[in-house]
């Protein structure tokens, strides 16, 4: 539940962000120099649509693809396009065929909480699966993923196995998380062209 006594929440209403987790994102860009100008982006459930916000401050003549199953953002950029589909289910060769290939593939897509931890870790896990099932086909050699996990059993399992993908795949849980989140994002830069 949102607090509106918390400061990332006071902060996102002040910088006119519809939602406070742009800081998470902010945070992944500027430690590990993310987003560059010029980047095709694709933004896997961008409803209500911050980061896709601050990703169109940070690349220049750049495109954004938000794909989520919600209504679309507020966004009004010609440089932004949305597609309403659930990523579980979209076919991999439609995507391609309307997207292209994208510089970096981002996913903070969160399914809807039931409590119970171990289902809502596998629910989660399942949505990162496809987000990096769909890497090989629509990322381009040396691009990046960030994908949100609500961890558990399976999720260093899941790490072990996309690392030699890429040059360098990190895990972290941004200071706007909350802490009694089990939310972490996992950082997988610059894939390898043979993967
Ligand atoms: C935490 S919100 C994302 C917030 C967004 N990054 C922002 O800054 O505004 C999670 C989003 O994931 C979307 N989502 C959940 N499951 C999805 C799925 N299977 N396919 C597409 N979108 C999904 C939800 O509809 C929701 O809008």
């Amino acid at each position: 539940m949102i607090n509106p006594k918390d400061s990332y929440y006071r902060k996102a209403k002040h910088d006119n962000y519809p939602a406070r987790s742009v800081y998470k994102l902010e945070e992944i860009d500027r430690r590990y120099r993310l987003v560059k100008n010029g980047m095709r982006v694709v933004d896997f459930g961008c409803v209500p649509g911050s980061w896709s916000k601050y990703l169109l401050k940070r690349i220049g003549n750049g495109t954004i693809v938000g794909i989520d199953v919600a209504d679309p953002p507020a966004i009004r950029d010609g440089r932004f396009t949305y597609m309403k589909e659930d990523i579980l289910s979209i076919d991999t060769k439609r995507l391609k065929e309307r997207i292209g290939t994208v510089d970096l593939i981002l996913s903070d897509a969160c399914p809807s909480t039931s409590g119970n931890r171990f289902s809502d870790g596998q629910a989660s896990l399942e949505i990162v699966r496809r987000v990096f099932s769909l890497a090989p086909s629509i990322l381009k050699p040396g691009g990046s993923v960030v994908a949100k996990v609500l961890t558990g059993e399976d999720t260093a399992e899941f790490v072990r196995k996309i690392r030699p993908g890429f040059e360098s795949v990190r895990q972290s849980k941004p200071k706007a998380s909350r802490k009694e989140s089990r939310e972490m994002y996992i950082i997988a830069l610059h894939q390898r062209r043979e993967f």
